[in-house]
């Protein structure tokens, strides 16, 4: 059954995980788009009630500290969209208490996505995809986020029939509490702290001076829950079940934005000088990608930045069809935060 509520032109909105790291870009991106609420709660758990957050102000709202509320069922009374970002048990558990306010909810979390009553939206790639919504419409996984806003322009082109991607993924992409681990464990290591004596809590292993090809975990066929979640999601989003998608995920001591190499066989012949030019034009993406310059994307330069970057574009010779890329992007902005108020701004009347 599709939703049929009619979405008011100054919507309420909700918050939920407003203390949390994409919360708190929530918070930033609400105000950075303008978005046309006519109020916005801020909500979290018991621990953080009470709580001011800054927040500089969007549509009727003025600029000034919000007071976090704790969230309960009833939190959702009069809210027109829901903003989620507590990890997916607390979106299960409060789902129904949203639609059954009348809001929509907006997830970020991995709760829904593969539900087949619940679309999995990309505004770039598959924004028709609202449509059909009844109630919940997912984020994608950030990682996947950024690469089909990639793919997009160049399966126009042609036919994606085959990606190979590996990632390098911020640390914060497990949260604000892991983004501070890899501050303390830095400083500690640079101390000279024993790997037996540094506080290793957000990760499996230490994170500072390491890399670890380990997120979300193990399934039985030996792959990680992320490197299945890039599999499953890029074929919904993309509308194309044949496109097959090899993935290894890999946490880097990076603060913010992940980085992706990217390998893509197509159908059909697509150049270097084609591609460019599709992502050039491509909204949302920004093309960084001048060798001759040392001119390409990176993580460590590109927190806070909307797009998703392309460079490093040239032939992969091993495939009849192939190219090679590689994408960064601000995960907690295009990859949680941006892309869900996006989807928002679509359900706007
Ligand atoms: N970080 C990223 O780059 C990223 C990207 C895409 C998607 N996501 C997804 O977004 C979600 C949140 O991630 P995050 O990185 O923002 O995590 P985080 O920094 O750890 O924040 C978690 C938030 O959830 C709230 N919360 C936890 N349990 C709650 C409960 N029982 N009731 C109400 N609020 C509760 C926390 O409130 P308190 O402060 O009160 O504990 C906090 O606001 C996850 O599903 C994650 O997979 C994250």
């Amino acid at each position: 059954m599709t939703w049929t509520k009619i979405m008011p032109a100054r919507p309420v909105v909700a918050v939920a995980g407003a203390t949390g790291a994409v919360g708190a870009e929530f918070l930033r991106v609400l105000h950075d788009l303008d978005f046309p609420a006519s109020e916005v709660r801020a909500l979290a758990s018991a621990r953080s009630a009470g709580k001011k957050l800054p927040f500089d102000g969007c549509g009727d709202v003025p600029a000034g500290d919000l007071t976090v509320q704790e969230m309960t069922p009833k939190s959702f009374e009069g809210v027109d969209i829901a903003l989620f970002s507590c990890g997916a048990s607390v979106s299960k558990q409060l789902r129904e208490a949203v639609v059954r306010a009348g809001a929509v909810m907006i997830d970020n979390s991995s709760a829904f996505r593969m539900d087949a009553d619940v679309p999995l939206v990309v505004p770039e790639v598959n924004p028709g995809d609202i449509a059909w919504h009844s109630g919940v419409i997912a984020n994608p996984n950030c990682s996947t986020i950024q690469m089909v806003v990639a793919l997009k322009p160049l399966y126009d082109l042609a036919r994606i029939t085959r990606v190979v991607v590996s990632t390098y993924q911020a640390a914060s992409g497990a949260g604000a509490p892991a983004m501070a681990e890899l501050y303390d464990q830095t400083r500690e290591f640079l101390d000279g702290k024993a790997d037996d004596e540094l506080t290793v809590e957000a990760f499996q292993h230490r994170i500072a001076f390491n890399c670890i090809p380990h997120i979300d975990k193990f399934l039985d066929d030996r792959s990680t829950k992320e490197e299945w979640k890039m599999v499953v999601e890029t074929k919904k989003i993309m509308g194309d079940e044949r496109i097959r998608v090899a993935a290894t995920c890999v946490r880097v001591p990076v603060l913010r934005c992940h980085g992706e190499a990217v390998n893509v066989e197509f159908a059909d012949e697509v150049s270097v000088e084609a591609a460019r030019a599709a992502l050039a034009a491509a909204p949302g993406v920004t093309l960084l990608d001048d060798p001759a310059e040392n001119a390409y994307p990176m993580p460590g330069l590109l927190a806070g930045t909307n797009d998703t970057y392309v460079g490093r574009i040239r032939r992969d010779d091993t495939v009849d069809h192939g190219l090679a890329l590689w994408v960064v992007a601000d995960q907690i902005r295009k990859g949680a935060a941006l892309n869900a108020v996006q989807i928002a701004q679509l359900l706007l009347p």
